[in-house]
């Protein structure tokens, strides 16, 4: 039997009617770009987040070009981001004009390290050609927040301005001191994306930035749709990066369920890491004080290679996330990075491997996922020791995990 990486029709089946009901209502109305459903849908996402605005866009990588040029950041400017990430990360800073300035990520977490953040600003602070602006982009990698008190406080110290990756945080939490603030919360501004695998994934391309600042919501909002100030006027040249009613109407839907699926997902990393434990996989870490989501679940392993093809003989689907960091990227040659530079982002590259997770996979399926990965470790593991024995690789203590 098989067992999906991810499963939308599952999740299509929980909010069916609402959407059908919407639907039609759409079609009544033909209020196809923009309209009622999606300012409802931004008012929505915007409580839910905590913050004052959140402007819908055509993608996540929409999300991130926008939010970028609406604090002016363009030709001469830096944005220290991870090289461990989807390239649209870079994309975005590129296609704004800027320099990705890549720097390596915690061995931990998989995120941006805050001191290697730190090492890079106060190497650059003072040399001649000194960035106009500096922006510092963390990614909340596979769910799990960036490290944001750190990131803040570094980019106060050095007068740099911060941008949240939030395209695989929906929901997600840090704890700080006036309390739990969702990922996309914590910063001038963050971006979303609603691609259909996403934890609030919609049946298309979509995409949101999130922001507190007025006028930052405003210049948004007139990028999103060519510049607009008002029908027939343009105040500069823009894109056309809106959000349609269809896809807020699937969002609006799937919003009033994600603190449930989240908690799902969190349900069955809980499972997988309780299966695991101990058999030389290393597992997900969720420091104290930070929520996952969950949107991936990464195992590594030296045997990833050996996994991977266990699970796809058994028929359960698995993914690499990503097999090749940004800074090694043929599109990136231009900046002069090699192989090398980031060890620790090359090695996640090198041994991450993600398994199936959604809220609709159910526990036996894990049992079935974890399974195989153990019998898969043992079986490499004695091949490792010339056969002698079915001596268990070395032992990884079970992290915090789950909730
Ligand atoms: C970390 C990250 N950033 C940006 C994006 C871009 O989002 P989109 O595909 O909606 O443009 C994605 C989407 O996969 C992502 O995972």
């Amino acid at each position: 039997m098989q067992i999906k990486f991810v499963d939308l029709a599952a999740m299509n089946d929980e909010i069916r009617e609402r959407v059908d009901r919407e639907l039609a209502e759409i079609h009544k109305n033909t209020a196809y770009i923009g309209g009622p459903q999606v300012e409802a849908f931004e008012n929505e996402f915007a409580e839910f987040l905590g913050v004052r605005h959140v402007i819908g866009v055509g993608s996540g990588t929409d999300a991130l070009r926008l939010a970028l040029m609406a604090l002016d950041v363009g030709a001469g400017d830096e944005v220290v981001t991870t090289p461990m990430t989807f390239i649209a990360t870079a994309a975005s800073i590129i296609q704004t004009g800027a320099k990705p300035v890549f720097v390596d990520v915690d061995p931990e977490t998989c995120n941006l390290s805050p001191r290697a953040v730190r090492r890079y600003l106060e190497t650059h602070r003072n040399g001649n050609g000194k960035p106009h602006k500096t922006v510092i982009l963390p990614v909340h990698l596979y769910g799990l927040p960036a490290a944001m008190p750190e990131l803040n406080a570094i980019a106060q110290e050095f007068g740099a301005l911060v941008v949240e990756d939030a395209c695989q945080a929906h929901g997600a939490r840090i704890e700080t001191p006036a309390g739990w603030i969702r990922a996309g919360a914590i910063s001038s501004a963050s971006a979303f994306s609603f691609y259909p695998g996403k934890n609030l994934g919609g049946w298309g391309e979509g995409g949101a930035v999130a922001v507190d600042d007025d006028e930052l919501k405003a210049r948004i909002s007139s990028l999103r749709d060519h510049g607009r100030i008002s029908h027939y006027a343009h105040e500069e040249i823009g894109y056309n990066a809106r959000l349609d009613a269809i896809q807020a109407a699937v969002l609006r839907a799937k919003l009033e369920k994600l603190d449930q699926w989240n908690g799902r997902r969190r349900k069955l990393a809980k499972a997988y890491c309780e299966r695991l434990a101990g058999c030389g996989v290393k597992l997900p870490a969720e420091p104290t004080g930070y929520e996952s989501v969950y949107h991936l679940f990464v195992i590594r392993t030296e045997k990833r290679d050996a996994i991977r093809q266990a699970l796809l003989e058994k028929n359960i689907g698995c993914g690499i996330h990503y097999p090749l960091p940004l800074h090694l990227q043929p599109a990136c040659r231009y900046l002069g990075y090699k192989s090398g530079n980031f060890p620790e982002a090359e090695r996640v590259a090198d041994t991450a491997l993600s398994l199936p997770m959604h809220p609709a996979l159910t526990l036996s399926e894990v049992d079935r996922v974890a399974e195989v990965v153990r019998d898969t470790m043992k079986k490499e593991s004695s091949l490792f020791a010339g056969g002698h024995s079915a001596n268990t690789a070395a032992c990884e203590p079970p992290p915090t995990c789950g909730g």
